[in-house]
C-alpha cells in the first residue's frame, strides 16, 4: 500500500537526514557521559551537549546558560507550572483554556494545594489580549502561563504585549513554545521561561528544553525530578546526548531555514485553503482572522464527520477534532473553548503541513478532497 500522505506534523515531523547524520556518532563512537570529566569520552559529549546548548540558545537569541535539557516539552511545562507552585498554600496562575493539556493538567493539580487558576477564555479566532491578562491579575498572581502558538489551529498569542504588561508585576511569564519553533520567529526577550520539543521541528523525540531566564534575581526552580547533579543542579539524569545533539542540530536548520520556510508555507497553506473555499460550500477555517502558524490548517467541515470523511478518502494522514484530545472521543476542548458546537468540532480536521510537503502532494490532497465535496455536495460544482 502506497504510504499516506502526511499533513499531521503538528503531531511530530520526521527527523531530518542531516540532524540523524550528526546524531549517529553519539550512539556508537562518543558515547560517553558528559557528567565524567576524566577521559576524552565524557569531554567529547560534554563538548557536543554545549554545542547544542548554542544552537538553541541562537534560534530563541538566549543566553545559553538559560537553557535546560528535557526529555520533550510535556517535562519542561510540568517543571516550571509545579515548580513555581511547590510550597505554596495559595497564590494565582493566570492561563488560558485552548493550553496544551500538560499546561492545563499541572496548573489543576495545583489546585488542591490552594492555588487558584483564572483559565482566560477566547474569542472566536482562538486568541487572547494582553488586556483580558492585566483585568486577570491579581496581587498574588506569581505565574502567567500563555501558549505561543496553538497545536491545534496555529493561532498565535500576543506574547509580546503580555511580556510588556508584566513588566510592572512580579508574576512571571511562561510560554510554551512547542509548535512555533522553525515555523515564526521565536525570541525570550518578554519571557521568564519557555518549553520546547525537537520532534516538532525534525528533530527527535523524547528530548526537549526549558529555558529559564538567567541573570538576576536568580530564578530559584525546585527540581522536578531529584537525582545527581546534572545541568548545574536544575535536571537531574544522565544527559541523553545523541538526543540533544539531533535538538541542536535541528535548531541550526531551523534557525537557517526560518524566513524562506516561513514564505513557502504560508504561500502553500493559502493555496490549499483557496481551493478548498472554492469547492465546499460549508466550511470555516478556524482562527483565519487571527495570526497563524504559516502551516497549520483548522478546517470545520459543516455536517461531515471529519473522521469518516478522511476515512473515505484515505491517504491523507491528519489530525480530527475529537482525536486532538488524546483519543478521549470528546470534541477538542480548543475548538469547544472557540465557540464550536460539539457536531462542528466533530467536523473539524486539522491539516498540518510540514517543510517537506510537496506541490504534488498538495495537489493530490486537493484532488482527493475536492472530488469527495463533488460525490457529496454536487449542487456546488
Ligand atoms: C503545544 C504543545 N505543548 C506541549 C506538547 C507536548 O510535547 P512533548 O511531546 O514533547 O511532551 C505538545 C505536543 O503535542 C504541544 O503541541
Amino acid at each position: 500500500m502506497n504510504r499516506p500522505i502526511y499533513f499531521d506534523n503538528n503531531a511530530t515531523t520526521a527527523v531530518e537526514q542531516t540532524v540523524l547524520d550528526r546524531m549517529i556518532p553519539y550512539f556508537t563512537m562518543e558515547y560517553g557521559n558528559p557528567s565524567n570529566t576524566s577521559h576524552m569520552f565524557g569531554w567529547a559529549a560534554d563538548e557536543a551537549v554545549q554545542i547544542a546548548r548554542e544552537q538553541i540558545a541562537g534560534l530563541l537569541h538566549a543566553d545559553p546558560l538559560g537553557i535546560v535539557f528535557t526529555s520533550g516539552a510535556t517535562e519542561a511545562i510540568n517543571y516550571v507550572i509545579k515548580g513555581l507552585g511547590r510550597g505554596k498554600t495559595s497564590g494565582h496562575i493566570i492561563t488560558v483554556s485552548t493550553e496544551h493539556k500538560a499546561v492545563l493538567n499541572a496548573c489543576d493539580d495545583l489546585a488542591a494545594q490552594g492555588i487558584e487558576t483564572t483559565f482566560l477564555p477566547v474569542d472566536k479566532n482562538g486568541c487572547i489580549s494582553a488586556e483580558q491578562v492585566r483585568s486577570a491579575l491579581r496581587d498574588d498572581t506569581f505565574l502567567v502561563a500563555v501558549m505561543w502558538a496553538n497545536n491545534e489551529t496555529g493561532v498565535i498569542q500576543p506574547i509580546k504585549e503580555i511580556g510588556l504588561l508584566l513588566k510592572d508585576h512580579p508574576a512571571y511569564l511562561f510560554t510554551d513554545a512547542t509548535q512555533s519553533i522553525g515555523k515564526v520567529p521565536v525570541s525570550v526577550e518578554n519571557v521568564d521561561f519557555l518549553a520546547l520539543s525537537a520532534h516538532k521541528f525534525y528533530g527527535p523525540k523524547g528530548v526537549g528544553a526549558v529555558y529559564i531566564r538567567p541573570g538576576k534575581p536568580v530564578i530559584l526552580l525546585p527540581q522536578l525530578l531529584h537525582g545527581g547533579a546534572q545541568e548545574r543542579g536544575r535536571r537531574a539524569s544522565t544527559l541523553n546526548v545523541p538526543g540533544i545533539v539531533g535538538l541542536g542540530a535541528a535548531a541550526e536548520v531551523a534557525t537557517q531555514c526560518l524566513e524562506s520556510g516561513y514564505v513557502e508555507m504560508k504561500a502553500r497553506r493559502d493555496q490549499f485553503e483557496a481551493v478548498l473555499l472554492e469547492y465546499f460550500h460549508e466550511i470555516v477555517i478556524n482562527g483565519v482572522d487571527s495570526d497563524r502558524l504559516p502551516q497549520t490548517s483548522n478546517i470545520t467541515f459543516r455536517g461531515v464527520q471529519a473522521s469518516e470523511m478522511m476515512a473515505e478518502i484515505g491517504r491523507v494522514a491528519v489530525s480530527t477534532g475529537s482525536a486532538c484530545t488524546s483519543g478521549s472521543g470528546k470534541p477538542s476542548h480548543v475548538l469547544s473553548a472557540m465557540g464550536l458546537t460539539p457536531e462542528e468540532a466533530q467536523g473539524t480536521v486539522r491539516f498540518s503541513m510540514g517543510r517537506h510537503t510537496t506541490k504534488a502532494e498538495v495537489e493530490e490532497a486537493l484532488e482527493l478532497l475536492c472530488a469527495y465535496a463533488a460525490n457529496k455536495q454536487p449542487v456546488s460544482l
